[in-house]
């Protein structure tokens, strides 16, 4: 299952698995866009396509997403958490939360916990986290989460793509023993409708320019394929790659206090037991 395959590397990712014989489960935020892809997907494959329709920025809309899943899949083997965005100016969910904070990290980490026994009745089964190399740049500042005493987009940004590499790291370990992975990634620099509708101002000039040098959604969808099926990488869990291969991430991301923290506040927030995971 992949969230977020209307467009970009997702839609890339499912294709791609698709092409290779999986059947696949893919998300989209829009009835209309969600239904074409599911079509596209299908006709590049022999599996089925099954196609769920939530925005993930809102809990409540996380947590149908999940019962319908666990409705209509009776195995999950793997489950990308691709959904992610970038929004230069400060805006608030209907759960009353900053947005990139809600939708890069809470939701991910909500709709994983709620997958999770599913995971576990499937396994081996694998969860790969889409993050950035922004992660380096990332700090969890724990007194202002939520950018509310002051915000700025790449901050926001490069703090939720820490979370994720931080989030993964927290659950390889509370997975140890059971065959469930989890991994997270920086796919590329890739030309996709990235930030498009919130954009800082230096995207705005240099994006354009950089378009035709940035990787295609398919090169930028080559690593969460990989992760996602390559049989070598079955028992591979607790690690960030970059290119389809194991890199270091940053410093900060390997801090097993800021990670046991970051799960206890977000338990906290998305209303689930801190020991959950
Ligand atoms: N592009 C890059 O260079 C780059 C680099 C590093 C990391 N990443 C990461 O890669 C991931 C995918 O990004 P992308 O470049 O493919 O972005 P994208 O082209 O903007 O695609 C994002 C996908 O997420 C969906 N989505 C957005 N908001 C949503 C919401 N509230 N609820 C449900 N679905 C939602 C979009 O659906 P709609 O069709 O409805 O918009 C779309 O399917 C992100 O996590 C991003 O941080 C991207």
């Amino acid at each position: 299952m992949i969230t977020g395959a209307t467009g970009g590397i997702g839609r890339a990712t499912a294709l791609g698995l698709a092409a290779l014989g999986a059947d696949v489960a893919i998300t989209g935020r829009d009835v209309a866009r969600t239904e074409q892809a599911r079509r596209d997907i299908q006709s590049a494959g022999s599996g089925t396509v099954h196609a769920f329709v939530a925005d993930l920025s809102s809990q409540a809309e996380v947590r149908r997403l999940a019962e319908e899943v666990l409705a209509r899949l009776p195995r999950l083997d793997v489950l990308i958490n691709n959904v992610g965005g970038y929004w230069n100016t400060r805006q608030v969910t209907v759960d009353g939360l900053e947005h990139t904070f809600a939708l890069n990290h809470l939701a991910p980490f909500l709709l994983t916990n709620l997958l999770l026994d599913r995971l576990e009745q499937s396994a081996p089964s694998r969860v790969v986290t889409v993050s950035s190399n922004a992660q380096a740049l990332g700090r969890i500042d724990f007194d202002d989460l939520q950018g509310e005493r002051g915000y700025s987009g790449a901050r926001a940004y490069n703090q939720s793509k820490l979370a994720n590499v931080l989030f993964t790291y927290e659950l390889a370990r509370k997975l140890t023993g059971i065959s469930v992975t989890a991994n997270a990634l920086h796919p590329g620099v890739v030309n996709t409708g990235f930030g498009a509708t919130d954009p800082a101002p230096i995207q705005r000039l240099f994006v354009p320019l950089a378009r035709p040098f940035m990787k295609s959604p398919a090169q930028g969808a080559t690593t969460s394929i990989r992760l996602a099926s390559a049989p070598e990488l079955a028992s591979v869990s607790g690690r960030f790659f970059a290119n389809g291969k194991p890199v270091r991430s940053s410093p900060r991301s390997y801090d097993e206090t800021d990670a046991a923290r970051l799960w206890q506040v977000s338990a906290e927030l998305v209303g689930l037991s801190p020991s959950s995971g």
